[in-house]
């Protein structure tokens, strides 16, 4: 069972960018992971928050409610939050962040991340198919 989590800003794919970040919706990338889950025999909840506390809630209480691995775009949250990357190292549920614009050939404030290092791993520049592969990861580690 792996929870999806997507952070602030990500609500506007389709109309945020589209340069950046291509013309499908939240809803688009959120059917797509729901599909891969199955193609991968998991269950998928995808839930997304402009709030950081959610955000940290979600991760603090996911492996009460049963999740095994965690997918998160924590969008500009993963640059300055130490709130997440204290929930995310609090917690014993593996974690993989994913962006999908490649964030390395961005603007400098871009290029850090707060939350990797407490991270399984970190996928970036790959669109909606690191969600994907982040999800192969946290399936294929558990095997
Ligand atoms: C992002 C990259 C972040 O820098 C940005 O603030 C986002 C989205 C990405 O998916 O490429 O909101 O996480």
């Amino acid at each position: 069972m792996l929870l999806v989590l997507n952070g602030p800003n990500l609500n506007r794919l389709g109309l945020r960018e589209p340069g950046v970040y291509g013309s499908h919706t939240l809803e688009d990338l959120e059917r797509q992971c729901e599909a891969w889950g199955a193609e991968l025999g998991e269950s998928v909840t995808c839930r997304q928050s402009n709030y950081e506390g959610q955000l940290v809630e979600w991760v603090q209480d996911a492996q009460e409610h049963g999740f095994t691995g965690i997918v998160i775009n924590p969008g500009a949250l993963t640059h300055y939050s130490y709130a997440l990357r204290d929930a995310i190292a609090g917690q014993s549920v593996p974690v993989v962040e994913v962006h999908i614009s490649n964030v390395d050939a961005r603007e400098e404030f871009r290029h850090k991340s707060v939350t990797a290092a407490v991270c399984r791993g970190k996928i970036s520049g790959l669109g909606f198919l690191g969600y994907r592969l982040g999800m192969e990861a946290l399936v294929e580690d558990r095997a």
